[in-house]
């Protein structure tokens, strides 16, 4: 990891649905990284998957798969 990398977001998947329900893919191959003093917004339409990612950077949820690192540690 870049020094200067405060989050580092690793190719993330977010599917919903457990075995044997109606599975949704959320997020498919997201990755970024953030420098530290980078002020960063996301946009997108309705059902794109913002909360499903700021959900999964602030650890209330768990991508389905990737890596989301916060100065350097894997907090997934
Ligand atoms: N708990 C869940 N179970 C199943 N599907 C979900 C769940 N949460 C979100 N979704 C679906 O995942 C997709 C992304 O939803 P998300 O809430 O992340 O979008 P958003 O970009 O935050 O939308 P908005 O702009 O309306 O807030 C949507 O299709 C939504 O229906
Ligand atoms: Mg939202």
């Amino acid at each position: 990891m870049d020094k200067s990398n405060v989050v580092e977001v690793q190719d993330v998947t977010k599917t919903y649905g457990k075995k044997n329900e109606k599975q949704y893919q959320a997020l498919k191959g997201v990755s970024f990284e953030v420098e530290s003093g980078e002020f960063v917004g996301i946009m997108g339409a309705s059902g794109s998957g913002k909360t499903t990612l700021l959900n999964i950077l602030s650890t209330l949820d768990q991508p389905t798969s990737g890596s989301v690192l916060i100065n350097g540690s894997d907090v997934t």
